[in-house]
């Protein structure tokens, strides 16, 4: 595992020696990727709530309700379910393991199984925020007659760690395709969030966040906004930032026309 972090979280998460598919990132480094996150009403109440409830453990362990650890999380890409896993990592104050499924499959079939296991017996001896992406690999790998036997433990093993998965950890999983997942998987998450494409007053706030509020009081991230429906978060802030890139070069203030030509040149929709 290599840790992208200068500060002592690797130190703390000895035993991620060893698990080269994954990356840790300390708290302090989600803190800092989520400043500008942007939610939905909806999957900001859902990831509230989960945070409430798991502060009120004793509360919930004493009236022998379950805590909820287990999230996956659906949608377009570019919408911010990568960014909600360090969201989470930040708000819980734990670091986030990040681990990407593909890799774990395609670098070593017959090994898939006990690659998950490992994962899953990290996240047990270590308090951490266990984020699989791209979690619908599994899914597509069972389309291909070679692999489906191996598959089919590789998704056992995945039931039983799940429904192991104990502890101060919790999982989370992201998949741009929802129905590429198997039912028996789906069911075991107690939290599921859906993502879309932002809407125009989520647009405006985003915008206004990558632009500042001087700029955004000339209404210049209003007329952003609505020239740029249909764009993920991520293309709006490609788009923002080639944008400023050309301003800066032409020695001018950011403006609508700037954005304009940024979006011809990046054409998200395309
Ligand atoms: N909801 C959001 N709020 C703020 N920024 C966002 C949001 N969604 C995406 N971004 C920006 O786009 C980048 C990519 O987003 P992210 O990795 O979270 O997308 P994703 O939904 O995981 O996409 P994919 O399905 O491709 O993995 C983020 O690092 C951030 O800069
Ligand atoms: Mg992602």
């Amino acid at each position: 595992m290599n840790s992208k972090s200068k500060t002592n979280a690797a130190a703390r998460l000895p035993r991620a020696k060893g698990i080269d598919m994954a990356t840790v990132y300390a708290p302090k480094e989600c803190a800092r990727k989520v400043k500008r996150i942007v939610l939905s009403d909806m999957n900001r109440t859902i990831v509230q709530e989960f945070i409430t409830i798991l502060g009120m453990k004793e509360k919930f362990e004493a009236q022998d309700v379950p805590l909820p650890n287990k999230v996956v999380m659906f949608g377009p890409p570019g919408t911010g379910k990568t960014l909600t896993a360090f969201y989470i990592a930040h708000l819980l104050e734990l670091p986030l393991v990040l681990v990407r499924l593909d890799a774990i499959i395609h670098s070593h079939l017959g090994e898939t199984g006990s690659n998950v296991r490992k994962i899953f017996d990290f996240a047990k001896a270590t308090p951490c925020v266990l984020f699989l992406d791209e979690f619908d690999a599994l899914g597509r790998m069972r389309d291909s007659s070679d692999e489906v036997k191996e598959m089919a433990r590789v998704v056992n093993t995945l039931l039983q760690c799940l429904d192991e998965f104990g502890g101060d950890s919790i999982f989370v999983a992201a998949t741009n395709l929802e129905e590429e997942l198997d039912p028996a998987i789906w069911r075991r998450f107690d939290t599921k969030m859906t993502y879309a494409l932002p809407t125009r007053a989520e647009r405006l706030q985003y915008i206004g966040l990558l632009i500042g509020p001087e700029l955004t009081d000339t209404g210049l991230a209003a007329k952003a906004a609505e020239l740029l429906d249909g764009c993920s978060f991520a293309d709006l802030e490609q788009i923002v930032l080639k944008a400023k890139r050309k301003a800066i070069i032409e020695d001018r203030e950011l403006d609508i026309t700037a954005i304009e030509q940024a979006l011809s040149e990046y054409d998200p929709r395309r």
